[in-house]
């Protein structure tokens, strides 16, 4: 399935998933390599060359964009800095790996599918739960048909307390919705093959008062109703004392798939240390074979030139519901989709 062929692939945006990314690129996807290093704070592209022993570093990603090696770039910067970026890494005609939410912007959005399809580039988003065994055990279970006709679809994401950083501001992540809860959108969206037609969704600030200063919230709800009758909820909170708690599942008219339940239906009653129980600690431990994995699927594609597992049109997909459910929440109404 592979040539002995391998994509040279640059790093932009080295800080706490770009090291994840990194190391997977230098050392654990046969068919890629790192070759080279941009993070504005050259500390940041330091750390990242001593764990990988690729020495090629730059604090200006526009040089890193014209070293002729690299084919692909893996963009890791901070979201509000993706418009900028990832337009001049699809304008220098590389193929791109874009974490999520791949925009703050619909516009956004639709200006990178736009160039990609001009260009040919491949354009991959961040959404590795699509590559965690999991997931992809409760996909296949929904395309075997054995669940019936789809009732009910859940995804949560539950982040432990993190300290107030740039995560905090919706203007450089987009916000709760769109940099949490649209890696779970994105979920609703694969397992369900249905689009959101509507939402309606809430949010409260329990532990992180400064965030309604900024807009923000640190829990959330969003209800989605889907193109195939199906109902989807979405929780995200960002104060899980107890670790590092992402689930899914799906419930059928002949059956349901869930993710950590066991055939004893026993209940869980989670202490605040995730050493004495079944979580991680964070998403690198928990996600660590899959954000190996997604690259593996990048540089099949390009190399194979196949479509990427999760397009620039699946994440437009996933901005959109954050978008809609953010006004929602706001107006206190369903909100119907495609937005206007
Ligand atoms: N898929 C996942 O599970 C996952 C997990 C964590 C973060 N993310 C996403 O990855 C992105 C980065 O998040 P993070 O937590 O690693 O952020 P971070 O702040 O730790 O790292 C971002 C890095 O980008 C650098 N940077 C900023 N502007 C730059 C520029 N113009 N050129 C080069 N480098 C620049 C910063 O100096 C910093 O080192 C966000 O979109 C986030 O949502 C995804």
């Amino acid at each position: 399935m592979y040539s002995s062929k391998t994509v040279g692939v640059g790093l932009i945006g080295a800080g706490q998933i770009g090291k994840v990314h990194g190391q997977n690129l230098a050392r654990r996807v046969p068919n890629a390599r790192l070759v080279g290093i941009a993070d504005s704070y050259i500390e940041a592209a330091n750390n990242v060359a001593a764990l990988t022993g690729v020495s090629t570093v730059y604090t200006d990603y526009h040089d890193l964009l014209k070293n002729p090696e690299v084919e692909a770039v893996v963009v890791a910067t901070p979201t509000f800095m993706k418009k900028e970026v990832v337009g001049a890494a699809l304008e220098a005609g590389k193929h791109v790996f874009c974490e999520k939410p791949m925009a703050l912007t619909l516009p956004e959005a639709d200006e990178f599918i736009a160039m990609t399809g001009r260009s040919g580039t491949k354009f991959q988003v961040g959404y590795q739960r699509r590559f965690d065994p999991s997931y992809m055990r409760i996909k296949s279970a929904v395309d075997s048909g054995e669940l019936g006709k789809m009732l009910l679809l859940r995804s949560n994401t539950r982040d432990p307390p993190q300290k107030v950083a740039g995560w905090a501001d919706p203007k450089v992540s987009g916000g709760i919705f769109l940099d949490t809860s649209s890696h779970d959108y994105d979920v609703i969206r694969w397992l369900s093959g249905s689009e959101a037609v509507s939402v309606v969704a809430d949010g409260v600030t329990a532990a992180y008062p400064e965030l309604e200063g900024l807009g923000d919230k640190d829990t959330t709800m969003t209800i989605i109703r889907l193109s195939n009758g199906a109902l989807a909820h979405v929780d995200a909170c960002r104060v899980s004392v107890y670790g590092y708690d992402i689930r899914a599942e799906v419930i059928g008219t002949e059956g349901a798939a869930f993710m950590d339940i066991g055939k004893s239906s026993e209940a869980h009653v989670m202490k605040k240390s995730w050493e004495s129980n079944e979580f991680s600690y964070w998403y690198t431990e928990r996600f660590d074979e899959a954000y190996r994995g997604e690259l593996e699927g990048f540089a099949v594609a390009i190399l194979g030139d196949s479509t990427p597992r999760v397009t620039a049109k699946d994440g437009r997909a996933a901005v959109e519901i954050g978008l809609a459910a953010r006004k929602a929440m706001q107006e206190r109404r369903a909100v119907s989709l495609p937005l206007g």
